[in-house]
C-alpha cells in the first residue's frame, strides 16, 4: 500500500489531537474488553449489529476506519474476514490499539493521519466506516471527500454520529432536554467551552448534499433507540431522553459516481 507523504492536519485536528492524547489512557481501560467482544455493537447503547442490520456481509472486503481510537471496531470486522486499514491522528491512541493487536493477535495496518487528509492512494476500499471517529470531529466539508476518494466505486460509507436531534436540544455543555435550544440552519462547528474541543455536527439536509455532492447515494439513516431503562452512560443525557429521541444515527450511503 502506498503511501503518498505530506498528509495536512488542520487547526481543530491538532487541538482534538492534544485532548484526545489527554483521552487516551481511559480509552486504554476500555480497549481490552471491546476488543473481546464477541459481537459488534454500534455506539453508547451498545445496540447489536444482529438488530441494526447495517453492515452487511464483510469477508472480503477492504475496508477503513476513520479515526479509529483503539481500533476495536476494525477488530470486529477484521475477525469477520475483513482486511481493515484503521486511521486516527492521535498516537496515543494507536499505541493502545498496537498493543491491542499484540494481545488478541489480530494484525492490520494502522496510519496515523488526520482523516481530513489520508496519506493513501484513491479507490482502495470497499467499506469507509467511523464510529464517533471522522464522524464528528472532522468537518464533514473535508472528510466526506476523503472518504469518497478513498473508496471504489460501489464501495459503502457507514458512520454513526450524534442525532441532529440531539445537538439541537443540547445546551452550552452538551446537556440535553425537551426544548429546542439551538438554531438548525447553520449548524457545522461546534467548540464546547469546557475543552474547547471542536465537533461537527450537520442538519439532515446538509448532510444529503454534502453526500450526494461526493457522488454518494444515501440507502440507510437508522435512529437508534436506547433500550428500554438503559442508563445513560454519559452524564450529559438524562435517563429516558433516548428512549422518547434519537441520541445517535447511523448513516449508510453508497459511492456510485466514479
Ligand atoms: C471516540 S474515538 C472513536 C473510536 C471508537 N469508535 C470509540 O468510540 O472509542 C474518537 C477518535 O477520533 C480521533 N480523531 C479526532 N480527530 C481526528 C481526525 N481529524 N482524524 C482522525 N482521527 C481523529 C481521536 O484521536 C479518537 O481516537
Amino acid at each position: 500500500m502506498s503511501e503518498p507523504p505530506g498528509s495536512s492536519v488542520s487547526q481543530h485536528a491538532r487541538h482534538n489531537r492534544a485532548l484526545w492524547t489527554t483521552y487516551a489512557a481511559e480509552y486504554a481501560e476500555k480497549a481490552p474488553r471491546q476488543w473481546a467482544a464477541e459481537e459488534i455493537t454500534w455506539g453508547i447503547w451498545n445496540i447489536p449489529e444482529s438488530r441494526v442490520g447495517v453492515l452487511g456481509e464483510v469477508a472480503g472486503l477492504d475496508a477503513i476506519e476513520l479515526g479509529c481510537g483503539t481500533a476495536y471496531f476494525s477488530s470486529w470486522l477484521a475477525r469477520r474476514g475483513a482486511r481493515p486499514v484503521g486511521v486516527d491522528v492521535t498516537p496515543a491512541q494507536l499505541s493502545t490499539a498496537r498493543a491491542m493487536q499484540r494481545r488478541f493477535g489480530i494484525e492490520f495496518p494502522l496510519v496515523e493521519a488526520s482523516a481530513e487528509d489520508v496519506p493513501l492512494r484513491d479507490g482502495l476500499f470497499d467499506l469507509a466506516l467511523s464510529e464517533y471517529g471522522a464522524s464528528i470531529w472532522c468537518d464533514p466539508y473535508r472528510w466526506i471527500p476523503e472518504a469518497s476518494r478513498l473508496l471504489r466505486t460501489e464501495g459503502r460509507l457507514i458512520f454513526l454520529c450524534n442525532s441532529s436531534i440531539m445537538m439541537l436540544t443540547g445546551d452550552e455543555l452538551g446537556r440535553v432536554g425537551d426544548r429546542l435550544r439551538r438554531d438548525y440552519f447553520g449548524m457545522h462547528r461546534f467548540e464546547w467551552p469546557d475543552d474547547h474541543s471542536v465537533e461537527f455536527h450537520l442538519g439532515y439536509g446538509d448532510w444529503l448534499r454534502v453526500l450526494r455532492a461526493n457522488g454518494f447515494v444515501l440507502e440507510e439513516l437508522i435512529e437508534l433507540q436506547a433500550p428500554p431503562g438503559a442508563v445513560p452512560p454519559l452524564e450529559y443525557i438524562p435517563p429516558g431522553w433516548a428512549e422518547r429521541w434519537p441520541s445517535e444515527e447511523i448513516w449508510g450511503a453508497r459511492k456510485t459516481a466514479p
